[in-house]
């Protein structure tokens, strides 16, 4: 097997922040069928995935859980229904998976940190600048958008430390060179984005290092510096060949680097297209041949995120419709390289067309009218017909026209090309009406023809589509009575006729039943509110930031007020309010700034709540305010605070804010 064409393909390493959602199954899904497809055309493949476990926010995390940041992460990576289950749940044949905690890795980031050090291509500064905690980035003033992160909109906070710099402004040059003249970057409108926004822009050197927060792999002859968690991330897709480290052979590296495809989603483009073969360079190591910057799938428009309780959750709608029909829908919906809306609606009909109505239908006929005409073996006395022609030559030009597809990632496309066959075949069923045939005696070699002639139309297809839909297209081959490798090869998917006539079909279970849809879509709204809502408490549970999950110690009631009547009580006008913005402040370390929708009109508060509370963690929030209480100038009157948060005290001198659930009326009063 020594001259066996190689493949490496790669997902992006996920933060194992929080569990991961249908996002995150999308790319994963994606690579994964790249991943087969390759193997069915006789690739010897390396499919990479795994785990960015380190940086800030884990470290938090961990810490508002009471637990060690270890603990933490290995929970999602390998706990009940964590990462590991999850892409169990969704078939996904990876090769290898790394955690950047495992030993060897951070051994091998170590050293890498260290030769570019050696080389001069690292070296020690100062840094000044703004950062974005959430997406762990730094960012220069003229890259900021509305002084806000320009990933995540979210707002980015002042930073200065002592650390480590990688000369990126150095590879600039031939980092644009490679972006403009080669295709190393697909799709090609990416480019621009790259070059107009970040590189023309001019390159700054990148801090590659943090002394501010200590989960990370420690700079070896330096170790109150962690290294930056991109390097850390990034290098991932070369240790986990062996490369630098013990712990897989050399002759890995060797095989598979460089990678024929990184998948990434768009917002980390960025991270793979210029930091990464910048690094690359300097550690003169052979880029990878492409980065395939893929779109988002949003939910209403927007971005799923956690914190918002809107993500979807892929364990429960694979649970539901298997995961072969998640996988389908995922790559048949949405063109892979832009943006797509997910929605159930979608998902459910998509299920229902293709794979119950044409797929599923022409499979139950098909072995059905076998079993029926034929006790399921088809006599080896067939009679050919004016109406196969057309079928057979769509069916044998498939495998073509799927290739040239599956080569540019156009999933979408790939699997319309082998629909359209599906639906051609359907439609030969008309044409022949095989139940007219089967009438007359002297028709039935033209019967067990048309019967042939569908079976190995759906044999072709089910295996390009195994790539896709791997159990069900097991099951589809056990119906077809096809048990030999040769006959579901890619070979053989260009080769109609392959099958010995006289062959045997089985009919069997129906693979892809009918869904309900007013059903099933009543039940997965009132599963998806449960949800947001356990999110939702989950969520102020970790807000208690940095207080482990114990019962609040009882308090002493030193400060009691003298009584008042209701009405008394009735002149406070309390409502609920919506938060919807809220950003730190440069003039005040303890205040944030919140804009506050009462159900009339935006108000701004400024609350002393920073040091217990996120910006991005109260974004959408429902809360408690005290609405008539006299505005009041703040910061030498530069802002008016238009009224107050309610929230309770802890032992401790902080504050937890009671959150409404998302069902109360903005505005209404509270008593
Ligand atoms: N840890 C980094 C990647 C390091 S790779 C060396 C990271 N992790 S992530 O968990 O935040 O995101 C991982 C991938 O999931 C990204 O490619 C991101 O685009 C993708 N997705 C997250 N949400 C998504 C959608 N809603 N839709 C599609 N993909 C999205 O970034």
């Amino acid at each position: 097997m020594e001259n066996q064409k190689k493949f490496y393909i790669t997902t992006p390493i996920y933060y194992p922040s929080s569990k991961l959602h249908i996002g995150h199954t999308y790319c994963t899904v994606a690579t994964d069928t790249m991943a087969r497809y390759k193997r069915l055309q006789g690739y010897k493949v390396m499919f990479l995935t795994g785990t960015d476990e380190h940086g800030l926010k884990i470290e938090q995390k961990a810490e508002a859980a009471g637990i060690t940041p270890k603990q933490f992460v290995d929970n999602i990576v390998e706990g009940p229904r964590g990462v590991k289950d999850l892409w169990k749940l969704m078939e996904i044949s990876y090769d290898r998976f790394i955690r950047t905690t495992d030993d060897y890795h951070v051994a091998a980031i170590q050293k890498i940190f260290k030769k570019m050090y050696d080389k001069g291509d690292i070296y020690k500064g100062t840094y000044k600048g703004k950062y974005c905690t959430p997406c762990e980035s730094f960012w220069t003033e003229s890259q900021l958008v509305n002084g806000c992160c320009p990933d995540c909109g979210r707002p980015v906070v002042d930073a200065e430390e002592e650390a480590y710099f990688f000369r990126l402004s150095k590879y600039s040059d031939r980092v644009r060179d490679l972006l403009v003249n080669t295709d190393f970057l697909q799709p090609r409108s990416r480019v621009n984005e790259m070059v107009n926004n970040f590189i023309d822009k001019g390159l700054e050197d990148l801090c590659v290092s943090r002394t501010s927060f200590n989960w990370g792999v420690p700079v070896d002859f330096d170790p109150k510096h962690v290294v930056y968690v991109w390097i850390d991330a990034l290098f991932n897709y070369t240790t986990a060949l062996g490369f630098m480290n013990d712990r897989y052979p050399d002759s890995d590296y060797e095989t598979f680097w460089p990678a024929d495809v990184h998948f990434v989603g768009k917002e980390i483009v960025r991270f793979h297209s210029i930091i990464w073969p910048a690094m690359l360079m300097s550690m003169d190591m052979p880029l990878p041949k492409h980065v395939f910057g893929h779109g988002w799938l949003l939910l209403d428009g927007g971005k799923m995120s956690k914190s918002l309780g809107n993500v979807v959750d892929p364990y429960i709608l694979a649970e539901r419709y298997s995961a072969d029909a998640l996988r389908y829908f995922l790559l048949r919906d949405f063109p892979f390289g832009t943006d797509g809306n997910f929605s159930n609606e979608l998902l459910i009909n998509r299920i229902n067309m293709d794979l119950a109505n044409d797929l599923g239908n022409l499979l139950s006929r098909t072995t059905a009218m076998a079993d029926k005409y034929f006790g399921g073996t088809l006599p080896a006395d067939q009679a050919e017909g004016p109406e196969d022609a057309e079928l057979i030559a769509m069916a044998n030009e498939l495998r073509g026209k799927y290739e040239a597809d599956m080569e540019k990632y156009a999933f979408q496309n790939a699997l319309a090309d082998v629909f359209a066959v599906i639906a051609r075949a359907n439609k030969y069923i008309d044409e022949t009406a095989p139940w007219v045939l089967a009438k007359d005696e002297a028709k039935k070699p033209r019967l067990a023809r048309v019967l042939y002639n569908l079976a190995e139309t759906l044999r072709l297809c089910a295996t390009l589509l195994q790539p896709f839909m791997p159990a069900a297209c097991d099951k589809i081959f056990a119906q077809l009575g096809v048990t030999e490798d040769s006959l579901r090869s890619w070979d053989s998917a260009a080769a109609f006729g392959a099958m010995p006539a006289a062959c045997t079909l089985h009919k069997g279970e129906n693979i892809f039943p009918r869904i309900d849809a007013k059903k099933e879509l009543a039940e997965l709204e009132a599963m998806e509110a449960a949800q947001k809502a356990a999110a939702q408490a989950a969520l102020s549970d970790a807000e208690k930031a940095g207080q482990p999950k114990t019962e609040a110690a009882p308090v002493e009631i030193a400060d009691h007020e003298p009584e008042i009547t209701f009405d008394d009580f009735m002149k406070s006008e309390l409502r609920v309010g919506e938060i919807r913005a809220c950003e730190a402040m440069k003039e005040s370390k303890k205040l944030l700034h919140l804009t506050v929708f009462d159900g009339e009109r935006e108000r701004c508060i400024l609350s002393g709540i920073a040091k217990w509370y996120k910006p991005e963690d109260l974004i959408g929030k429902k809360v408690a305010i005290v609405a008539n209480l006299a505005p009041r100038p703040m910061m030498k009157g530069k802002y008016v605070s238009e009224g107050m948060i309610v929230a309770a005290d802890t032992p401790d001198g902080g504050c937890i804010i009671p959150f409404f659930p998302d069902e109360a009326t903005t505005g209404s009063r509270i008593h």
